[in-house]
């Protein structure tokens, strides 16, 4: 349904069309999130001051600002159709900006409302400005007590939201496995929402099977180690749609790319098999093997559009022994990587907000 809201230059015809008939227009502003009785009496009394009602109403990009990533609840174009269905508001125009002082200027409003809980000391001096240069009647209203959007979401008290992880993996998926341990004995406080693979066969796909989790496969294309446009795009579509705050690289063996790495910017972690920035691409362990290091180990790091390169969350080192076959130097690098992975994903995420819903 295309949006109810009117556009700045059609509110300010409007206006014109009132002003002519002798009428006179009520303008306010708000991000009116989850709409409550001390909005809608608000309202009401907004609207007893002249002969229509206009509602500024903050876009999705200006709540976010305002409030945090989590906010708002409802979109901009829902927020005006369901303003749009009291009697009170006659429209609702979405604004952009932080302050309400360009439309102010479009629309010179007759008058102006505001909730009580500012006065005219705490009104935006630049909207102030605006207004006594129309001039403009300001009003400010009583707020109903203990109504507000803040107390309606305590009141519904929901459980913390949990990180949603979309696992990325193209093989046996024995990291994703101690990632899944770790979320079971309370050391992971996360959920894993999707699993995709570029091999039908990974084996990682059908453990998250096994756990009930969503999992499927995307077609890389037809490059064996690339992966292809269409396939990034699939990424990132799967896990947006699965409202994913971070994706995880658990032996994931192709390089992300846009639009993954633009829509899910510094939230996309690797595991290496060696201490980064040394044995960056394949078979790290055994280039290091080869290479006759005295160590070597395993990294995680936040993925870039470089070949292993993004920022080193955290490292653990693993010595090579004398007695050591590549295999057994894989192996130890490995149970390395089952203890760092799953700490390093818990520290990550304590200091990342939850992704914003787009
Ligand atoms: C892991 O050792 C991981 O470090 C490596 O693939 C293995 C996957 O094992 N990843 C890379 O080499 C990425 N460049 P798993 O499927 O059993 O977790």
């Amino acid at each position: 349904m295309p949006s109810l809201a009117l556009s700045a230059a059609e509110a300010a015809a409007w206006r014109d069309q009132l002003h002519a008939s002798g009428k006179r227009l009520v303008f306010t502003s708000g991000c009116f999130d989850i709409l409550h009785a001390g909005h809608v009496r608000y309202l009401h009394q907004a609207r007893a001051l002249g002969d229509a009602l206009v509602i500024a109403l903050n876009s999705d990009a200006s709540v976010r600002l305002l409030k945090g990533p989590s906010r708002p609840i409802n979109s901009q174009d829902d927020r005006a159709e369901v303003l749009l269905a009291l009697t009170a508001v006659d429209a609702v125009v979405i604004f952009d900006e932080p302050r309400t002082t360009s439309l102010i200027h479009l629309l010179r409003p007759h008058l102006f409302a505001k909730g009580g809980d500012y006065s005219l000391d705490t009104l935006d001096p630049e909207e102030r400005q605006a207004l006594d240069s129309i001039p403009s009647e300001i009003h400010l209203l009583p707020a109903l007590p203990g109504r507000s959007t803040t107390a309606a979401l305590a009141k519904l008290a929901l459980p913390p939201r949990l990180p949603r992880l979309g696992i990325l993996g193209s093989g046996e998926g024995s990291n994703f496995a101690t990632l899944l341990d770790a979320i079971a004995d309370g050391s992971l406080p996360a959920e894993v929402a999707l699993v995709l693979s570029d091999n039908p066969q990974a084996r990682i796909l059908q453990r998250a099977r096994d756990h009930g989790i969503d999992a499927a496969y995307v077609d890389p294309g037809p490059h064996p180690n690339r992966f292809s446009p269409a396939a990034q795009q699939a990424v990132s579509d799967q896990f947006q749609a699965a409202n994913c705050d971070l994706i995880v690289c658990a032996g994931f063996m192709r390089r992300l790319k846009d639009p993954v790495l633009r829509d899910f910017a510094g939230r996309i972690v690797n595991i290496h098999p060696s201490l980064l920035p040394a044995f960056p691409g394949r078979e790290a362990w055994a280039q290091a093997f080869a290479a006759d290091v005295p160590e070597t180990g395993c990294s995680v790091h936040l993925i870039d559009a470089g070949i292993d390169t993004g920022p080193i969350l955290a490292q653990a080192k693993v010595p090579r022994l004398p007695s050591d076959t590549v295999d057994d130097l894989r192996r130890r690098i490995q149970a390395a990587e089952h203890q760092l992975f799953p700490a390093a994903i818990r520290d990550l995420l304590a200091s990342l907000p939850p992704r914003p819903s787009t």
